[in-house]
């Protein structure tokens, strides 16, 4: 297969948006597992593809989900000394969030196929490898949900709560979750949020090597 660059790419990727409130209508099973798909075509760290998808589209496991990584999220909110009328409205807000998506997918990564060394730096170096892997698979998958009128969301809560939501849904131990999108035919777009400017991410280092604008201040205050 072949294909000539296309500038139609750029507007459809900046198109995309985070959507947070869906109509309830069902995504069929078919459109769920072509995305799911296109997602793993994302790139992988030794292409060892650790991501692992765990879908929930029924109201019994998606309240599940929610009761369970609502108990955690009480606690948490406890402990930040939020009032408790706060904590419940947080609680419903996120409660009502997942059981009112159509579809809610775990996204999860699993240590079973990357490397494994002895000592800590270049074991968190690999560590790190699958996280940013199980990440390009999770924006693909959002990009694929846009491409097919789909709208969703990276929900991060499950990063705070990863043994509750494994044992909740009985996933395998090596399972870690990693963030979950929430997924549906959109209710709401909302509009594009602002991008910093190109130019203030972006250093393009030029040859004879100049230093970066930023440790060229700070020599300059060290020496004022
Ligand atoms: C790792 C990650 C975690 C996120 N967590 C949340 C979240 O917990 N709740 C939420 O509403 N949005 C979450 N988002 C969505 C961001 O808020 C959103 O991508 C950002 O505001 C830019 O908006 P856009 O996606 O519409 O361009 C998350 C996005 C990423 C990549």
């Amino acid at each position: 297969m072949t294909f000539s660059p296309s500038l139609d790419f750029h507007p459809f990727i900046r198109s995309r948006r985070s959507v947070r409130r869906f109509l309830p209508d069902p995504v069929p099973r078919a459109v769920i597992e072509r995305v799911l798909e296109t997602g793993t075509y994302a790139p992988s760290a030794h292409n060892r593809q650790p991501w692992r998808f765990a879908v929930l589209t029924t109201s019994a496991a998606k309240t599940h989900l929610a009761d369970a990584m609502g108990a955690d999220f009480r606690r948490d909110l406890l402990a930040d000394g939020l009032s408790l009328a706060e904590i419940e409205t947080q609680i419903t807000r996120s409660h009502a969030r997942i059981c009112e998506a159509p579809v809610v997918i775990l996204l999860c990564l699993t240590l079973a196929d990357m490397d494994t060394y002895p000592d800590e730096k270049r074991q968190r170096a690999e560590y790190l490898m699958a996280t940013q892997s199980v990440a390009l698979a999770g924006g693909t998958i959002l990009l694929a949900a846009h491409a097919e009128g789909l709208g969703g969301v990276w929900v991060c809560a499950p990063l705070f709560a990863p043994d509750t939501v494994r044992g909740a849904l009985s996933l395998p131990p090596d399972w870690e979750p990693q963030g979950m999108l929430l997924m549906g035919y959109p209710a709401v777009v909302p509009e594009a949020r602002v991008r910093k400017a190109v130019e203030e991410v972006t250093f393009f280092v030029n040859s004879p090597l100049t230093p970066h604008p930023s440790t060229t201040l700070e020599k300059n205050n060290a020496n004022s």
